[in-house]
């Protein structure tokens, strides 16, 4: 497909906003859906709408088939050995939340310790702060230098006996630095941690391979790699995942129940109680396909050409200042302009048709490590153009023109 192609199966960027074309670059918050997701949902609900795993009726085998096959898709994504290794969560914040409470409950005790970094988004921070508060654990954050990258030695210095668990962000959501995740999991594996991998932002940028990562848990969500909101993926070992216990009680988890005690259901369905996003389910595979047809090859290459050239063309703004520099980035510029403040800039450019993501974006800690209140995100996604970059170059000289 031309880039051209892939455009047109994206109805929404065809339109205006304030009486200009619309440029999306507020895709690390959520990416735009494809036509062959947006029908996937309309399908389900008009012609075979019903609940999984509970019906001998056609429609109901229907849907359990395509919910099922979507796992199946997704275990192949992932490169997961088993497609039982694949749970469906709500999204990213689900998944780490469920590793939080039930890895937690089994495995931290007393004085034990996980790791963070502090560059992690509220959601892989917040957890494993109530998690450790419950259990008498502690929380250790590792330090990052003024590129906005972790200081791999204090990581070193962190790992400990005490440590259990080190979650940490494949790709920070509010700078783009990719972390050295394979040697960080090689490192934590030999004091016998576990880790999670935090693949929220990696996911729709580049091919990841659970086998050779060796990651204990990985989670993303569906909504920012081109699927539907309220569904996500936490894929975890067949071993640990059989050890730990359950998240939430209901329906569908379960083996048998009586009033004297329950026993519970096998993986995944231990962990999905309830019934859950089944349309948004099933168009996650419809994500994945697209991304497949699209290819790695060509989104890898597509933004780091938006990611070079924006970069370039930004640093020579005068007053603008990134705050990310590492050389190992991915598909996010976040940058402050001196004199103003990130909403005002944010503001005249939504007047200008340009959408983009301003304040702390969910990362407090780090805002407070810059000393800054927030910044002006742009974050690429592979069907954003050069032209698209240029337009906005020239409408951030004009925001800073009319705020000085
Ligand atoms: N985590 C999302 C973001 O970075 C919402 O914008």
């Amino acid at each position: 497909m031309t880039l051209a192609e892939i455009r047109k199966q994206f109805p929404i960027l065809e339109q205006q906003v304030n009486g200009k074309p619309l440029i999306y670059f507020d895709n690390g918050a959520t990416a735009q859906k494809p036509l062959a997701v947006i029908h996937s949902i309309d399908d389900y609900y008009q012609k075979y709408n019903s609940n999984i795993h509970r019906g001998v009726h056609h429609l109901s085998q229907l849907a359990t088939n395509r919910y099922e096959e979507s796992r199946d898709i997704l275990q192949k994504f992932v490169n997961a050995r088993k497609n039982y290794e694949i749970i469906f969560t709500a999204g990213t914040t689900g998944g780490i939340n469920l590793v939080a409470s039930s890895f937690g409950k089994k495995f931290l005790d007393k004085g034990d310790e996980v790791i963070i970094s502090a560059m992690e988004h509220h959601s892989n921070i917040v957890p494993w702060q109530m998690i450790c508060e419950e259990r008498g654990a502690n929380l250790r954050v590792i330090p990052i230098n003024d590129k906005g990258e972790l200081i791999y030695e204090e990581y070193i210095k962190l790992l400990s006996h005490r440590t259990k668990l080190v979650a940490i962000t494949h790709i920070s959501n509010t700078m783009g630095t990719i972390n050295p995740v394979r040697k960080m999991i090689v490192n934590a594996h030999e004091i016998g941690a576990k880790v999670l991998i935090d693949a929220a932002q990696s996911v729709p940028h580049m091919k990841l391979d659970v086998q050779e990562l060796d990651c204990d848990f990985l989670v993303f969500s569906a909504h920012k790699m081109f699927g539907p909101t309220g569904v996500g993926v936490l894929y975890g070992k067949e071993e640990l995942l059989n050890e730990m216990p359950p998240y939430q009680g209901g329906g569908d988890m379960i083996k048998e129940v009586t009033f004297e005690k329950t026993t519970y259901n096998c993986l995944p369905h231990k962990f999905e109680a309830g019934t859950p996003n089944i349309a948004g389910g099933i168009a996650t595979a419809e994500a994945v396909k697209f991304m497949n047809e699209v290819g790695f090859d060509f989104i890898e290459h597509q933004e780091h050409e938006l990611l070079t050239y924006a970069t370039k063309r930004l640093s020579e703004i005068e007053g603008v200042r990134i705050i990310g520099t590492s050389s190992n980035k991915a598909s996010v510029i976040s940058f402050v302009v001196a004199g103003t403040h990130p909403f005002d800039v944010g503001t005249l450019l939504d007047q200008m048709g340009i959408a983009v993501r301003t304040g702390h974006h969910c990362t407090q800690p780090l805002m407070n490590f810059f000393g800054i209140p927030g910044t002006i995100r742009a974050s690429f996604a592979f069907y954003n153009t050069k032209e698209e970059v240029d337009v906005f170059i020239a409408a951030i000289k004009k925001a800073i023109m009319m705020l000085s």
